[in-house]
């Protein structure tokens, strides 16, 4: 008697747990695996100890610098030095070396940053350079380390087709890989769509092109918030956006605090906290156009990174 009872509450839990594993979206395991290899890169040191006995086994210690998290401001302020590693700035380079820097970007592996398609349209020259590792601009007197690298090349999706935002997404390849460090290495790709996220954050030197250039040349961060679908309701059908908005391919983010949704750049991301690892973070979403800054409470529309992996993967994994 007491055992059939035993046995019907093993039957629950087990199909309890079959319901709990399936309600947990499926990670893709290279990504995870990857992105577990980036922190090491950069946040693990490993030590050798021996004990001073003779063939005792040699011990290896591992230091996780990887601890803590800057607390997630509200509104908007100033990065803080090494806090956004993955930061990229994009530009043109013309004959005389002068450079004109229009979208942002963000590193995802030794030699690719990730983009928006729209920004190798830009009247100011095609995206010919890359700088990583800055914070603020114009001054050598911050704790930054910069590096200009060339871009190899620049490749849109496919299904991009200006002047619709649909599938704003490119791969900016690097022309040498990127030596991580403390001030330069990757995010990670996304582990699920970010759905269930309640906050991202978004980062950028403020340089979004319906904002006149008021320089702003500290790297600023803003807390965003993710209003769901509500896109639906508030995006107007118009060339940028003819079928209205695409809750499968895009994001729909928002604040009610009127000047933070300004501080994002074009092609910059939309991060997320990766959640073992403090050191590191989520590129969920990338910057689009049609940022309205003077609308508080009027969400926009970002690029859904994670409906584009294997896109992605495909462009990782090409020469
Ligand atoms: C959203 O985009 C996806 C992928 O491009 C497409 O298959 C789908 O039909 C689109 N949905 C709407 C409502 O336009």
């Amino acid at each position: 008697m007491s055992s059939a009872i035993f046995g019907k509450v093993v039957q629950l839990e087990a199909a309890l747990l079959l319901l709990f594993v399936a309600s947990v979206p499926a990670q893709d395991a290279d990504i995870v695996r990857t992105c577990t290899a980036y922190k090491r890169s950069v946040w693990e040191e490993t030590s050798e100890f021996s004990f001073l006995i003779e063939d005792a086994p040699i011990i290896y210690k591992t230091l996780d610098k990887c601890t803590s998290y800057a607390p997630l401001i509200i509104g908007g302020g100033p990065a803080l030095p090494k806090e956004f590693p993955h930061a990229v700035r994009l530009g043109h380079q013309d004959n005389n070396g002068e450079v004109d820097w229009f979208c942002g970007g963000t590193l995802i592996s030794d030699r690719h940053v990730l983009t928006a398609a729209h920004c190798h349209y830009s009247p100011q020259g095609s995206v010919n350079i890359a700088r990583l590792g800055d914070l603020e601009f114009d001054t050598s007197s911050d704790d930054a380390d910069p590096e200009d690298f060339v871009v190899k090349n620049f490749t849109p999706h496919p299904g991009y087709s200006y002047p619709a935002i649909y599938n704003d997404i490119s791969v900016v390849r690097l022309s040498r890989p990127v030596t991580f460090n403390e001030y330069k290495h990757p995010a990670c790709l996304p582990f699920d769509d970010g759905r269930a996220v309640s906050s991202f954050i978004a980062i950028g030197w403020g340089q979004l092109e319906i904002v006149p250039r008021t320089e702003n040349k500290k790297l600023q961060k803003v807390k965003l918030y993710n209003y769901g679908t509500r896109c639906r309701m508030t995006a107007e059908k118009n060339e940028e956006l003819p079928e209205g908005y695409n809750a499968t391919t895009q994001l729909c983010i928002g604040s009610n605090d009127h000047k933070d949704t300004c501080n994002g750049d074009s092609g910059g991301p939309v991060l997320i906290y990766h959640k073992k690892h403090p050191c590191m973070y989520h590129v969920m979403g990338i910057t689009s156009i049609g940022v309205a800054c003077d609308t508080p409470d009027i969400p926009a529309m970002y690029t859904r990174v994670h409906f584009y992996l294997d896109w992605i993967k495909q462009q990782l994994a090409r020469n």
